[in-house]
């Protein structure tokens, strides 16, 4: 354990496992060695106007070139100045002058088991009218276009057509509550909804035209809401307001130019939880967004043409809008998109994807690979996942057991896993493996992708030296950066920019290790304090996953007396096990053994499921307040999956 100074944080965990790439996987891999890849993170950090500059003028289409390449002060960076360029230009258009054009841009398939294949001329087209149906209705440079639909390839378009004329789309995740879509709504002053019939989920019908009648209720400035039908039940539309999708669409005209923008106009809004108050709308505007999305999408999943890319992430998310419907298609890619449930029609269902379209690369979350490890290794086992090539993972740091299941089961050895780190306000990938280049170890990001400079510091914004945590930052502007919280300046600077001044403050705490390996230690909020110790909630959850019985955990704090805090578990146990006193016993002593008496977990509570965000992340301030027994009210849970669960934590209470 080692010393703990100007609030750092211990560590206790430690991990020796290193797996290189392959030599065949290296060697057809655009950056093949560690030295590759030291040599281009240098050039960047060099020289990263003159990089940004050359890349940008290489791998974008320009109506206009730009005067400048970045002008930063501090916190509003701008990125290529003066230039015109578009979104949905550099996705579509920029592909139909060669072989790429009659190549698949989306392979779809629904829920209930229906394929659609789009080639990118055939994707082109449809967005092309897409973009007329809104500018028919009115849509204009800057309009906010609110997006709640299922994950069909029409949402994908609706995104692209907003690129295209300059409207400004905000999706919302379709599995959120109607007070949440008129939220949104409202903050955004949107002017269309566009929405659906319904959505299969789980073989069921989620009503969601009847969630957005309830929002447009409250929705003062939408004018018009645009309805796709995708499951064929009864809706009720109201006259004037709402349209059918294919009735516009039979009348809209194919031609419809993209509309030249300035590198700097608003691409979208995407909201996000805040671990406190109302959701935060974070604004990525045009040029930097497109080219750091195709840029770390061809870096970390080295792609290649022949590849089929599956990124399992709803375009409600920003893993959707960065490597479903933008980073891809500017790279030319073939998109795998899946618009149901991993459990439906059974448990078998991504690896029966993968098998009958010989998926290359998957591109999934720790949730999820959590959860396939409960549902057991029998329904891996009856496919043949050979076609697999690549895997990464996103959205919550991965326990190293859960990582090399994810390398065994479903890689077979075989395949490099790129533990992806970033946000939704980064934009796309800020840290990661490039699969050819860097040898991974289970748990760790590894390294900043060229052009990010981490800087790791203490609460007195000293940077902390190896092997000890702190508060995550960047310190240099990069293209993909948030350009603001939409309608809150005061909240943009304060939250991401006043704490550590002059550095971008990402809420997490990391450390790096003695190969100078970075290691993310959960949220700064999430941390627990035991005896003067600051422990990561993500290396006491990792001892417990290391337990065969274990499936899920989750640490937090709770006030003790003695201690500050005592550490207080959460734990999922897999099918077969019994949650008895004897393994409350058995998993503290392991916990003890795998990283020390410090960390010992003080509660242990037996759980069916742990309360998640509808994008799977564990949501530990709920469980800090069931933990220490203090009440619910004034805690957000609008972004909760199933209340259920909180309700049954409570009634389980000690
Ligand atoms: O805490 C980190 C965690 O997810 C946060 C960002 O969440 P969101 O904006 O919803 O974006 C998720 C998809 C990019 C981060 O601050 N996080 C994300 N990826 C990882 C991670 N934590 C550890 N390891 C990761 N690979």
């Amino acid at each position: 354990m080692s010393e703990n100074a100007s609030g750092q944080i211990d560590t206790v965990m430690t991990e020796d496992r290193l797996f290189p790439p392959s030599e065949e996987f290296a060697s057809k891999s655009a950056i093949g060695s560690m030295e590759a890849y030291q040599q281009l993170y240098d050039e960047v950090k060099a020289d990263p106007t003159a990089y940004w500059d050359k890349v940008a003028r290489e791998e974008l289409h320009w109506f206009k070139p730009y005067d400048t390449v970045l002008e930063w002060n501090n916190p509003l960076a701008k990125w290529f100045i003066g230039g015109r360029t578009n979104v949905s230009y550099n996705c579509l258009d920029a592909h139909l002058d060669t072989e790429r054009r009659n190549k698949a841009a989306i392979i779809f398939e629904g829920e209930p088991g229906d394929i659609r294949t789009l080639t990118y001329q055939q994707l082109h087209r449809e967005v092309c009218k897409f973009a007329n149906v809104l500018k028919g209705l009115g849509v204009k440079q800057g309009d906010v276009v609110s997006i709640y639909m299922p994950m069909t390839p029409e949402l994908l378009i609706a995104m692209q057509a907003c690129a295209r004329i300059g409207a400004v789309h905000s999706v919302i995740f379709a599995g959120f509550s109607a007070e949440a879509i008129a939220d949104r709504n409202n903050d955004a002053s949107a002017k269309i909804q566009l929405t659906a019939d319904a959505a299969w989920r789980r073989g069921k019908q989620l009503p969601l035209k009847e969630v957005v009648d309830e929002a447009l209720a409250k929705s003062p400035t939408v004018e018009k809401c645009i309805v796709l039908r995708r499951v064929g039940n009864e809706v009720s539309m109201q006259e004037g307001r709402d349209c059918w999708w294919h009735d516009l669409m039979d009348e809209a005209s194919a031609d419809c130019p993209a509309e030249p923008l300035d590198s700097e106009a608003p691409l979208f809004i995407l909201y996000t939880s805040g671990s406190t108050g109302k959701p935060k709308g974070i604004k990525h505007t045009t040029a930097g967004y497109i080219l750091w999305a195709k840029k770390t999408f061809e870096w970390v999943f080295d792609y290649r043409d022949e590849d089929i890319f599956w990124c399992t992430a709803d375009c409600g998310w920003i893993t959707g809008h960065s490597y479903v419907a933008y980073g891809p298609l500017a790279a030319g890619a073939t998109v795998m998109m899946y618009e149901g449930a991993p459990n439906w029609p059974a448990d078998d269902r991504f690896w029966d994807i993968i098998e009958r379209h010989k998926v290359n690369i998957l591109y999934t979350a720790p949730t999820a690979i959590r959860a396939f490890i409960k549902w057991g290794d029998g329904h891996v086992d009856k496919h043949d996942l050979s076609s697999l090539r690549l895997l990464g993972t996103v959205g919550e740091g991965i326990n190293p057991e859960a990582w090399m299941w994810y390398h065994e089961k479903i890689g077979g050895e075989r395949c490099p896993i790129v533990d992806t780190w970033w946000q939704t306000e980064t934009g796309g990938i800020m840290m990661s493996p490039l699969p050819g280049a860097i040898p991974t170890k289970p748990g760790s990001c590894t390294k900043p992708l060229p052009g990010v400079i981490p800087s790791i510091v203490d609460e007195e914004l000293q940077e902390v030296p190896q092997n000890h945590g702190g508060m995550l930052c960047v310190a240099q502007p990069w293209p993909g950066m948030l350009r603001g919280i939409w309608g809150d300046d005061e909240r943009f600077k304060e939250q991401y920019w006043t704490k550590v001044p002059g550095k971008y403050l990402t809420g997490d705490n990391a450390r790096t290790d003695d190969d100078g390996y970075y290691w993310i230690m959960g949220r700064i909020d999430d941390v627990i304090n035991v005896s003067g110790h600051r422990l990561s909630t993500i290396e006491v959850e990792s001892a417990l996953v290391s337990h065969d019985t274990v499936a899920e955990a989750a640490a937090v704090g709770r006030p003790d007396e003695i201690k500050g805090q005592a550490i207080a578990v959460f734990v999922t146990i897999k099918g077969d096990a019994q949650p008895t006193d004897e393994l409350r016993k058995e998993l503290r002593l392991h916990v003890r053994k795998e990283i020390g008496a410090l960390a010992q977990p003080d509660d242990i509570r037996f759980t069916g499921a742990l309360p998640k965000t509808r994008s799977g992340k564990i949501m530990r301030r709920l469980l800090r307040d069931i933990a220490s027994g203090t009440e619910q009210a004034g805690q957000d849970t609008s972004t909760l999956e199933d209340y259920s669960v909180l309700a049954k934590l409570r009634d389980d209470e000690e």
